[in-house]
């Protein structure tokens, strides 16, 4: 049924390639077992294509993966490309790819697996039974806006400056796509910014506060400083069901909720962009919130979860293949309970394996699962 359908894979940079392999044993696995066949493209991406074309993104790259109907990304970056030219840094392939692909939605859940809640740094009380989704606006904000430069100043100094900004339209689109996935949860929705130093924060709280009070009231809306969402998150994660924040304090607050769920090597993420009224198909890119990790790469021993389970929403979100998602979902649950980690998700109970042999577990559970 979904034969025509086209993935784009870009395994990137570090450990990307390496978990991306994994991810591709899960794929295969759906095409022997469930007949789920995907026409599969792959391409070099981040570093990988500034070494072999001078360029993070080939335009013929960035056409593919617009062409495509769901991308499949890895990872990106490494220490040797700090001191190439800004414009040809790994990080400007992907960001490119999200802007051009007007990806303004990205969902970073946070679930905390039954098995994992002794591998949190915080308390197992704290964060068991943890689930709770970012909603970080990825196309706008400081990421983006102009002007941004460095300039040499009268006095000899130079000044770096950025600008953070933010329309209407900007907020209103992001703001009903948490009170769309707030109605399918817990129906609340925490508008994060900081409204009490910044102009884009002011106008960023009075939109979703109209936004809320025209459109969606049958959803609960919160709003929260940032610097106290942050406290928060630490404190007492589990007040919380969707946060919706801009762009850099999605940036950061989600990379601090990923840590409440044990390790950054689980979480996973999906940036969307609008459905096209027309065709109905939606852009969509899917990648793990870790990075490159060039200080694991190549060593088998990362932990390939947050990849699989960016294909779990990829299925979920771009096919609407709901059980073959929670099939994935529920193969890396069983893996954990059965005691199989890596070492960044290490509990005195657990054997420690390399990355092929966490997919190799989690194979044998959706074989287990689907029998
Ligand atoms: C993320 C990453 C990226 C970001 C980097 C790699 C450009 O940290 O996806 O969270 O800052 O958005
Ligand atoms: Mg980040």
């Amino acid at each position: 049924m979904t034969s025509n359908k086209k993935i784009m894979i870009l395994p990137g940079d570090g450990v990307g390639p390496e978990v991306v392999d994994e991810t591709k044993k899960v794929l295969d696995w759906f095409a022997k077992n469930q007949g789920l066949n995907f026409h599969i493209e792959e391409d070099l991406v981040g570093g990988a294509a500034y070494d072999k074309y001078g360029v993070p993104l080939k335009d013929e790259t960035l056409a593919d993966a617009v062409n495509a109907d769901a991308v499949l990304f890895g990872s990106v970056g490494g220490p040797q490309y700090d001191n190439i030219d800004f414009e040809k840094k790994p990080e400007r392939g992907l960001l490119k790819l999200r802007k051009e692909m007007d990806l303004f939605a990205n969902l970073r859940p946070a679930i905390v697996f039954p098995a994992l809640s002794n591998s949190s740094t915080l308390k197992p009380d704290v964060v068991s039974g943890l689930d709770i989704l970012i909603l970080r606006e990825l196309t706008g904000g400081i990421y983006f806006a102009e002007p941004r430069g460095i300039e040499n100043l009268d006095n000899g100094e130079k000044k770096g400056f950025d600008t953070n900004l933010y329309t209407t339209s900007e907020i209103e689109r992001i703001g009903r796509v948490a009170f769309d996935l707030a109605e399918l949860r817990n129906k609340k929705v925490t508008s994060v910014e900081k409204s009490n130093v910044m102009m884009s924060g002011v106008l960023w709280k009075e939109v979703m506060t109209n936004l809320h009070a025209v459109e969606r009231n049958n959803v609960e809306l919160t709003h929260m400083y940032a610097d106290n969402c942050a406290m928060q998150l630490v404190r007492n994660p589990k007040q919380f069901d969707v946060i919706v924040t801009d762009n850099l304090f999605g940036d950061i607050l989600s990379d601090c909720s990923a840590m409440l769920t044990g390790s950054l090597g689980m979480l996973p993420s999906a940036s969307l962009g609008n459905k096209d009224e027309k065709t109905g198909k939606r852009h969509a890119l899917y990648e793990p919130v870790h990075g490159s990790a060039p200080d694991i790469a190549g060593q088998g021993v990362v932990n390939p979860m947050a990849q699989i389970l960016s294909l779990s929403m990829l299925f979920k979100y771009s096919f609407e293949l709901n059980k073959e998602s929670e099939l994935i979902n529920q193969a890396v649950s069983n893996t954990l309970d059965q005691g199989y980690r890596t070492k960044d998700i290490l509990s005195s109970d657990g054997k420690i394996v390399g990355t092929k042999e966490i997919t190799k577990n989690i194979i044998r559970n959706l074989d287990e699962l689907s029998r």
